[in-house]
């Protein structure tokens, strides 16, 4: 293996903030480049090798060899197709969220893995912020006790011009995606924090009148998500998905059966922590406010969402330099992408609990080997489930 990881970027938009951060290790190079977008590959040929190459095209990248890893951050509803391209040229994987659109699709992705061998991970940077880590920290000291219920928010309205900038027309994934899909930012930290894993999941979708923010002929979606996730050892998780009401803000809280702890409000960096006052640990206060300092000093200071981008990158060089398993491994992955799909489902048949897949079992994959129902436009330009509950194809059909 050469001394340095050979990185290849596939969209240079949100790719930027990762193509900046490889340049903060010295034992990865970024060689190749593919984005459509002549502008996204300018912004990041300071951050390439010298005889770094670039590309309109993903597979002929792929192709052209001299390649260790691959960063996904095409479209949102592109990954699972080109993680699997790559992994079977037996290219690691470090995959933009979300990591699939469609079970058949989650199925196939932990094949894939299987099959081949390669490394795939998530590249979900909000777990490795700094309060959420420090909530792990603590989490796993025990003094909390068990986690019996959870909140995890991820409120991020915009503007109209911001909304213009990052969803260009009414056919992008952004201006057609239900809130349910973009769930890992709200559920991942507390995967992470608990190691607790989705078992069943029900939610119910937020409408709101026409925004600002939507463009020109876009049809009428959610503005969030309350999603309800049942987890492995027997907790309730409440998540938003991405939700576009006010006020902004990102929150993470664990409910346990000795005391809680919570982000604050309005600084994600820093953790409430209280106890009931008859078991309050020794050397604990029944209420204190703490400063993270989870990765002070580090190049994570001047890295994007908290330091999460430069310490979610970190995790995959570990994982791809000493052969470890990443905590957000391909099942991890499919089992998020999972809850995204089938909340969106409960939403639509009245708050339905439906179970997520075991995709460590080929048994349990099988049942869902042909399940294609999709919101996003699939490879034969139809979609096949609706994309709101004011969607003509929602009338249409049952599903
Ligand atoms: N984790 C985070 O904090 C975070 C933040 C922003 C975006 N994202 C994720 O990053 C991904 C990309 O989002 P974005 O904000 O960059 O917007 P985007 O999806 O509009 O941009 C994708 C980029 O990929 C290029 N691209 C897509 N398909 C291509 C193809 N077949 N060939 C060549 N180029 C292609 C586009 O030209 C564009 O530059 C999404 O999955 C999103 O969820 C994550």
């Amino acid at each position: 293996m050469a001394d340095k990881i050979r990185f290849a970027l596939f969209g240079a938009k949100r790719g930027e903030s990762f193509a900046r951060i490889l340049s903060y290790f010295n034992n990865t190079e970024l060689v190749a480049v593919c984005d459509v977008s002549k502008d996204s590959i300018e912004s990041v040929k300071e951050f390439c090798s010298e005889d770094a190459r670039f590309y309109e095209d993903y597979e002929d990248m792929l192709n052209s060899g001299g390649i260790d890893a691959v960063i996904l951050c095409n479209y949102f509803n592109e990954h699972a197709p080109a993680a699997i391209m790559a992994l079977k040229k037996g290219i690691a994987v470090f995959s933009e969220t979300i990591p699939a659109v469609t079970l058949r699709e989650c199925v196939e992705l932990c094949r894939a893995v299987e099959e081949t061998n390669a490394l795939y991970m998530l590249a979900e940077n909000y777990p490795y912020m700094k309060g959420p880590m420090y909530m792990k920290k603590l989490y796993e000291s025990k003094n909390l006790g068990k986690v019996v219920y959870a909140d995890g928010e991820y409120v991020h309205p915009m503007s109209a011009d911001k909304y213009e900038y990052y969803t260009p027309h009414t056919k992008h994934w952004r201006a057609v995606m239900p809130s349910t899909y973009y769930l890992t930012h709200s559920l991942a930290p507390l995967m992470h924090i608990t190691g607790a894993m989705p078992v069943a999941v029900n939610a119910k979708c937020v409408y709101s009148d026409k925004t600002e923010w939507e463009l020109e002929g876009e049809l009428k979606k959610d503005v969030g998500a309350a999603i309800f996730c049942e987890m492995d050892n027997g907790a309730i998780f409440h998540i938003t998905g991405w939700a576009k009401y006010a006020p902004h803000g990102t929150w993470y809280r664990l409910c346990c059966m000795n005391g809680g702890a919570e982000t604050l409000r309005n600084d994600t960096n820093r953790v409430r922590v209280t106890y009931n006052d008859w078991n309050v640990p020794n050397k604990e206060s029944t209420e204190s406010i703490i400063l993270s300092n989870f990765g002070d000093g580090s190049a994570a200071n001047k890295a994007g969402h908290g330091g999460g981008d430069y310490w979610v990158m970190n995790e995959f060089i570990d994982a791809f330099m000493n052969k470890k398993e990443p905590f957000f491994n391909v099942y991890k992955a499919a089992a998020m992408s999972a809850v995204g799909i089938l909340a969106w489902r409960s939403s639509m048949n009245s708050g339905k609990e439906y179970k997520i897949p075991n995709f460590f079992d080929e048994q349990d994959r099988k049942k869902y080997e042909n399940d294609m129902l999709s919101p996003f436009v699939n490879a034969q330009g139809e979609v096949t489930y609706p994309r709101s509950k004011y969607d003509s194809i929602a009338f249409e059909k049952e599903f």
